[in-house]
């Protein structure tokens, strides 16, 4: 087999039919024609497109796990009516069942934490699940808030009426998983699409903005994450089988929308 390869892209020659598809598709422009077969040269993001395009399989990442890939089901085979109810019937979930989540289950939510797109397809977005920490976590959390909630009163409408409980932060739920990352907006895609997964899945989520806060004001809560270098706790979701029922959606103020 003769290969080209850059970075981590490499291009079965004896496969190539130098159609060209990778090439067009490639936001990087780091692939080329060369005497009909495609190359790869630097400035390779790794997003994979190339891979996903090839019709007849001649280009590898060889640094990636492939067994996790395959065909495409477009999103758009989804009924987007229903798509549309299931948004507007979410509602976070503060009543909770103790029945643990499913490994299966909590395996699909990191899934599509792990497939949703990222500024240059940095994929730089970790998970952190609270697991045997998570009731010493939410104690450290309960006495922070309860030691600041007389000043917090009075800037949050939020906290105005608000009773610290013990489960206050992660309302008795069995996962809570922390969303981390240097940029704010990818693990914040990550997680939204985290919580669909686990909507669809039949489980509620909660995102604790005020973890976050806690997260980042308490040098104790942070280190306990143990996030990766360089990270925020950006998004905490906090996940279990809902122990509420909605009998229809909320209502929501009419958005602005302008045409320029
Ligand atoms: C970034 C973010 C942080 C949030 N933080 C909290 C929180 O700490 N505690 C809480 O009870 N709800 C929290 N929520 C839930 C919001 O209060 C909720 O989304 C809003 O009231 C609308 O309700 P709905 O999600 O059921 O439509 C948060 C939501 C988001 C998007």
């Amino acid at each position: 087999m003769s290969n080209t390869t850059a970075n981590c892209i490499v291009i079965d020659e004896s496969k190539c039919i130098g159609c060209a598809k990778c090439v067009k598709d490639c936001v990087a422009f780091a692939l080329y024609i060369e005497n009909g077969k495609a190359n790869v040269r630097e400035g390779c993001i790794e997003c994979g497109h190339c891979f996903a395009i090839c019709p007849v399989g001649a280009v590898d990442m060889p640094a990636y796990d492939k067994s996790d890939c395959e065909a495409v089901t477009n999103l758009s085979e989804i009924d987007s009516e229903t798509l549309l109810a299931g948004i507007k019937s979410r509602r976070t979930i503060r009543q909770y069942k103790s029945t643990p989540v499913e490994k299966e289950k909590l395996d699909m939510i990191l899934k599509a934490g792990q497939y949703a797109p990222t500024g240059g397809n940095s994929q730089n977005v970790a998970f952190t699940i609270l697991g045997s920490k998570q009731d010493e976590i939410e104690r450290e959390c309960v006495k922070l808030f309860r030691a600041g909630v007389g000043i917090g009163k009075n800037f949050s409408k939020f906290l105005k009426n608000t009773e610290i409980s013990d489960n206050f932060f992660f309302k008795g739920a069995p996962l809570v998983i922390v969303v981390s990352g240097h940029s704010e907006v990818n693990a914040t895609i990550a997680a939204a699409y985290m919580e669909l997964e686990a909507n669809s899945l039949g489980l509620g989520v909660l995102y604790s903005g005020f973890f976050c806060s806690c997260a980042k004001i308490n040098p104790k809560i942070k280190s306990a994450l143990k996030l990766p270098k360089g990270h925020k706790a950006v998004c905490c979701l906090i996940i279990g089988y809902p122990d509420v029922k909605y009998e229809r959606t909320a209502p929501r103020r009419k958005h602005e929308v302008k045409t320029l």
